[in-house]
C-alpha cells in the first residue's frame, strides 16, 4: 500500500529464497509424518455449507520461494495438495488483511449484482471482475490465492518496447522528476502542467500497451475479442474500485491475465479515499486512464468501449445501492487496522466516537456515490482533509484541477448534486485523463504511462 523505502536490488539479491529459511517447520513439513491433518487454506468460502471431508488436504510445501520485489517484499509459496496439484499463494506481512478480504468480498457481491441487473443483462457485455481469495491469519500476517498466468500491468507494458525504445521510460520518468517539485508541489498554472505533462508522455510510443495484447493474439479478430475481455473487466474494475475509493492504481497493482487480457486489481490498503486524504502527494484521479489504456481503445476512443460499460456497472450498483451500504455498514462495526490508523492521522486517537465519526463519514462518500453525487466533489472533499497539501499555496491550484473551468469541463458545470449515472461516469473519465491532474501526480504512479 503505502510508499516506504523499499530495499534495494543489491539488498533484495541477499535475501534467501529457499523456504526453510522462513520456516524451518513448513520446509520439513510431511502430511505422512504428522498425525493432524491441514487443510489447504481457502476452502470456507461462506458462500455454502463447508464440506471438509471434501476438502484439499497439504501434503507438502515446496522448498523453494518466489520474493516479489514491491515494497514489503511478500512471498509466494507452494503447496502441494493430497490430490497431487499445487497451489500458490501469496504471503503478506505488515498488513490487515482483512481489508483486502473486504474488498473481494465486496466484488463478489457486486458481481452477483452485475449478473442479475438488467441493466447489465441487456447490455452487450455482462460487467465482471475476477476475484481471488484472501485468508487473513493475524493482524499482520495473511495469505491470498495467486492468480496464475498472470503480469503486472508494468510489466506487462515493460515487456512491449522495441529494441531501440529500451531507454524511452527512464527518460521519460526523469524528465517528469524534473518538472515533479514545480508542477507537483508549487504553484503552477493549469497551461505549464499541461505542457509538461505532455512532453513527457511524447516520450513513451503511444502504443506500448496495446501492443501487448497484440502479442497475445493470433489474428486480427483475436486482438479484438482480448480487447474487448480488457476493456470489460477494466470497466467493471475502475467502477468497483472507485465505488470503495480505492487508489493507489500504479501499474503493479493491476494484473493482466495472460490467458484472457482480462485485469485484475490488486493491493487495496488504500481505500475510501484515502490516497487523496492522507498521501503527501494526493491521487486525484478517480481510477487509472493514462495514455497507455486510452490509447489501447483507438480509434474508437474510451467513450465507446469503456463508457457504455461503466454505466450499466453504476446504474446497476446503484439499484442495488441498500445492500451495498448494509454490508459496508457490516464492516465497520468491526474496524481493520488501516482504518484504525487513517482515523489516528485525521483525529489524533482512535476513541470509539472518533472512529464512529470517520465510518459514517465512509457510508456517506458510499451512499453519495450511489445516489447522484459529482464525483469531484467526492475528490475536492478528501483533497480539503489532506493535512499535507491543505494549508499550502497548492492547494488552491489543487482544487481548481478537481473540479475543472467552467465552460471547459463537464464537472465544473454541473452543480454538486442531482447527477444521471451518465453524467457521473462522463465526469469520472473526464477527471481520470485530465492531463492537468495526471501532470500533478506522484512519480511513482507513473502518469505518463
Ligand atoms: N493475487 C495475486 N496473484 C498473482 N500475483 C500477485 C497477486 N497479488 C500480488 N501479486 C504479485 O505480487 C506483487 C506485489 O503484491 P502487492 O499486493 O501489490 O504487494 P505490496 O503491498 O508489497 O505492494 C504484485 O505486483 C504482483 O506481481
Ligand atoms: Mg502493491
Amino acid at each position: 500500500m503505502g510508499r516506504v523505502l523499499q530495499l534495494s536490488p543489491e539488498e533484495m539479491r541477499k535475501l534467501p529464497r529457499q523456504l526453510k529459511a522462513y520456516s524451518p517447520w513448513l520446509a520439513n513439513f510431511q502430511a505422512s509424518k504428522y498425525s493432524e491433518v491441514l487443510e489447504l487454506p481457502g476452502q470456507y468460502t461462506g458462500m455454502s455449507k463447508p464440506l471438509p471431508e471434501y476438502h484439499v488436504k497439504i501434503s507438502s510445501f515446496d522448498e523453494n520461494v518466489l520474493l516479489m520485489s514491491s515494497m514489503r517484499v511478500p512471498m509466494r509459496i507452494i503447496i502441494r495438495g493430497d490430490d497431487e496439484k499445487e497451489y500458490k499463494f501469496l504471503v503478506k506481512w505488515g498488513e490487515d488483511l482483512r481489508t483486502d478480504q473486504r474488498m473481494e468480498q465486496m466484488f463478489t457481491l457486486m458481481n452477483s449484482i452485475y449478473a442479475r441487473s438488467p441493466l447489465c443483462t441487456k447490455a452487450s457485455s455482462v460487467p465482471s471482475l475476477d476475484t481471488y481469495q484472501v485468508i487473513p491469519l493475524s493482524l499482520r500476517v495473511g495469505i491470498l490465492q495467486w492468480v496464475d498466468s498472470t503480469q503486472p500491468l508494468k510489466d506487462f507494458i515493460n515487456d512491449s518496447y522495441r529494441e531501440n525504445e529500451t531507454k524511452c521510460y527512464g527518460e521519460a520518468r526523469a524528465l517528469y522528476g524534473k518538472n515533479e517539485n514545480y508542477t507537483v508541489a508549487k504553484k503552477a498554472k493549469k497551461r505549464d502542467v499541461i505542457k509538461a505533462y505532455e512532453e513527457v508522455v511524447n516520450k513513451i510510443p503511444w502504443d506500448v500497451l496495446r501492443r501487448g495484447l497484440v502479442r497475445m493474439s493470433s489474428s486480427t479478430e483475436g486482438f479484438f475479442s482480448l480487447r474487448s475481455a480488457f476493456a470489460v473487466s477494466y470497466a467493471a474494475l475502475c467502477i468497483s474500485q472507485w465505488l470503495l475509493g480505492i487508489g493507489d492504481r500504479h501499474c503493479s497493482n493491476s494484473l493482466v491475465s495472460l490467458k484472457t487480457g482480462r485485469v485484475i486489481g490488486i493491493d487495496f490498503g488504500h481505500h475510501f479515499e484515502s490516497a487523496v486524504q492522507f498521501l503527501p502527494v494526493p491521487e486525484l484521479m478517480p481510477f487509472r486512464l493514462s495514455p497507455q489504456i486510452v490509447n489501447v481503445f483507438q480509434p474508437i476512443g474510451q467513450v465507446g468501449m469503456l463508457k457504455e460499460i461503466m454505466v450499466s456497472a453504476l446504474g446497476a450498483l446503484q439499484e442495488s445501492r441498500h445492500v451495498l451500504t448494509a454490508v459496508l455498514e457490516a464492516f465497520v462495526k468491526e474496524p481493520t487496522k488501516d482504518w484504525l490508523d487513517f482515523v489516528q492521522k485525521q483525529e489524533g486517537d482512535t476513541q470509539d466516537s472518533k472512529v464512529e465519526l470517520f465510518s459514517s463519514k465512509r457510508i456517506e462518500l458510499l451512499n453519495d456515490k450511489l445516489s447522484d453525487i459529482n464525483p469531484a466533489y467526492i475528490t475536492l472533499w478528501a483533497v480539503s482533509q489532506n493535512k499535507f497539501v491543505a494549508k499550502q499555496k497548492a492547494y488552491e491550484n489543487l482544487k481548481q484541477a478537481v473540479l475543472g473551468d467552467r465552460g471547459e469541463s463537464v464537472r465544473a458545470s454541473v452543480g454538486e448534486r442531482g447527477l444521471s449515472t451518465h453524467q457521473q461516469v462522463d465526469i469520472l473519465l473526464e477527471q481520470a485523463t485530465d492531463p492537468n491532474i495526471l501532470g500533478r501526480s506522484w512519480i511513482g504512479w507513473d502518469p505518463f504511462l
